[in-house]
Order: C-alpha cells, then sequence, then structure tokens
C-alpha cells in the first residue's frame, strides 16, 4: 500500500494542525479509492533521539527566524533545528523526498526561509508552502503534489 511518510516539527502547533487535517483527509481519500496513499506521521522534538530513516519521507517546516525585518537581517534558524539536525543524522537526508515550508507572508523575503534552506542544504526539491494553519485548499493542494512525488518514487 503506497504511503506519505511524513516527518514534521511544530512548536506552536500550527504545523500539527495543518498536518492532522491532512492525514484525515488522506483517509478519506483512500477510503473512496485505495490507491491513494494514507499519511503517516513522526513528530520531532527536541528530545527526539536520532535514528536511521529506512522509508521516502517529505519534511513539513515551520519558520523560526531571529527577528529579522524580512530583508537584510534575520536569517539564523531558531526553534526547529531539531528537524534538520534529525535529517542530517544517520544519512537521513539520502531518503527525504523534499521539503513543504510554512510560515507567515508578514515575514516578507523570509517568507517560508527554512524550508528553502533545508531544500539547499540537502539538495530536494521545495514542493509546496502554506500559511499558518493553512485552507482546506492547502490541504487538497498539497496531498495532490505530495501523491504524485510518491506515485513517480514507486514507477
Ligand atoms: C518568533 C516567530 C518568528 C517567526 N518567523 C517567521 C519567519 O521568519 N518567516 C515566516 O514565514 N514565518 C515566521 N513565523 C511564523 C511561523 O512560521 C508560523 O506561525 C507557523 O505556522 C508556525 O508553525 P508551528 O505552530 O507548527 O510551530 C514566525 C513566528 C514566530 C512566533
Amino acid at each position: 500500500m503506497s504511503k506519505i511518510y511524513i516527518l514534521f516539527i511544530s512548536i506552536e502547533g500550527n504545523t500539527r494542525s495543518f498536518l492532522t487535517r491532512l492525514a484525515a483527509f488522506a483517509k478519506q481519500q483512500h477510503s473512496i479509492n485505495p490507491k491513494n496513499p494514507v499519511i503517516e506521521l513522526k513528530e520531532i522534538t527536541d528530545q527526539t533521539v536520532p535514528a536511521a530513516e529506512k522509508e521516502p519521507f517529505f519534511a513539513f517546516v515551520p519558520t523560526y527566524l531571529d527577528g529579522g525585518n524580512g530583508i537584510d537581517s534575520g536569517y539564523t534558524e531558531l526553534m526547529t533545528n531539531a528537524l534538520g539536525e534529525y535529517i542530517a543524522s544517520n544519512s537521513n537526508a539520502d531518503h527525504c523526498l523534499g521539503v513543504v515550508g510554512s510560515g507567515n507572508k508578514n515575514f516578507n523575503e523570509q517568507y517560508c526561509l527554512t524550508a528553502r534552506q533545508y531544500a539547499y542544504e540537502f539538495k530536494v526539491p521545495f514542493l509546496a508552502d502554506y500559511e499558518l494553519r493553512g485552507t482546506s485548499e492547502d490541504v487538497e493542494r498539497i496531498y495532490g503534489i505530495l501523491s504524485k512525488e510518491v506515485a513517480k518514487k514507486e514507477q
């Protein structure tokens, strides 16, 4: 059975909320057509013990950068480092199929910058972005993108 496996971090709960809704949507789509992949989630926190991932995964990355103005300062990652460190450990990046960023457009140039930095650092595609908790359109759109990537991988 094809599956979308997602590693994520969530400091204030927005990413967790989005992914809970994404998983519910996937379950519903899977019940309509079993070819539609279900979702498995793994939350990374500062307490997560590094481990070797064995299966392909996507990373969902919210953005926390030090108080910059989005134009010429504030590019240092805060709060979410545990996810980047987990991906960097145990050659896990080799299994990463891509990143999805979230953030707040009020941060201008810094919008979703951490996910873009991960894409660059781990040489994986930046697949999609959404703001804050995301809308139901975001859920459908991103499910479509991830399903396509999984199908490509399985070909
Ligand atoms: C202190 C702080 C800094 C933030 N910095 C950025 C930023 O630089 N760029 C951005 O797009 N969003 C930024 N955000 C918005 C968060 O990425 C957004 O609220 C996200 O949904 C948080 O996800 P989470 O609730 O799963 O932790 C910031 C939020 C906070 C509270």
